[in-house]
């Protein structure tokens, strides 16, 4: 049986899921409030773990250890890392890295955390490729995109440290907690999805645009982890 932890790491990411849920219970650890219940028929734990990758990485495996969950999913918002993907956009991860890593030193390539013999954490292929089919029929109007998503404990909103980012790993979207859920994730064998709407271009224009974008990017992102949980429902009675 399916059980899906789902993580958003402000309230403004999760509330409108614990609204659409049937709460049975209600715990709290290290600081965060789990949620657990069902949502459109899913059996589901719903929580905000904080911002950056270490509240992430806790609230990841709190899930993982506490609660039993076998799949991972985060929902929010992240700054575009690319010119054609815009404003309001959905990226679903391929695969997420931590940009702020570095031992290149000792030849590990950049975002690389040595000893793991990987560069980055795959995220789930089968559900992320069902999720960009279903983003499409929920936000038929928003353009969905799949590929890497980079995370670091970075708010970005400078050109240059953006081209940096974006030269260095070939992302599509910078935020600041999915490479540790999906590194955690990887490390507990559990699969995960990332989905995350734009709410900036993590440039010189993100001290404007974020703000304005951010609560209508939040609710794009949870619309489309609601329809997943809907059609996961929908493919067990078949
Ligand atoms: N989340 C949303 N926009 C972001 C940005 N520009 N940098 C990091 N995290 C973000």
């Amino acid at each position: 049986m399916r059980k899906t932890g789902i993580i958003g790491a402000m309230e403004i990411e999760v509330e409108g899921l614990k609204k659409e849920m049937q709460v049975c219970r209600t715990v709290e650890k290290a600081g965060m409030k789990f949620f657990e219940g069902t949502l459109c028929g899913q059996n589901v734990v719903v929580v905000r773990s904080g911002v950056g990758k270490v509240n992430a990485a806790v609230c990841t495996q709190i899930l993982i250890d506490d609660f039993g969950v076998n799949l991972i999913i985060n929902t929010g918002v992240a700054g575009s890392l690319k010119n054609e993907i815009n404003i309001e956009d959905i990226v679903i991860a391929t695969d997420v890295l931590h940009h702020d890593v570095d031992a290149t030193l000792f030849g590990y390539k950049k975002g690389e955390v040595p000893q793991m013999g990987v560069h980055s954490f795959a995220a789930d292929e089968k559900i992320s490729e069902l999720a960009r089919e279903v983003s499409e029929q929920v936000n038929p109007e928003i353009k969905v995109f799949r590929g890497r998503i980079v995370s670091g404990d970075q708010f970005i909103f400078d050109k240059t440290i953006k081209a940096q980012i974006k030269n260095t790993f070939e992302g599509f979207c910078t935020e600041m907690e999915g490479a540790s859920i999906g590194h955690t994730a990887w490390l507990n064998k559990v699969p995960f999805v990332i989905i995350r709407a734009i709410s900036d271009k993590a440039d010189d224009s993100a001290k404007m645009d974020y703000p304005v974008f951010e609560a209508k990017a939040a609710a794009d992102s949870l619309r489309l982890v609601q329809g997943l949980m809907k059609r996961f429902s929908e493919d067990q009675t078949k």
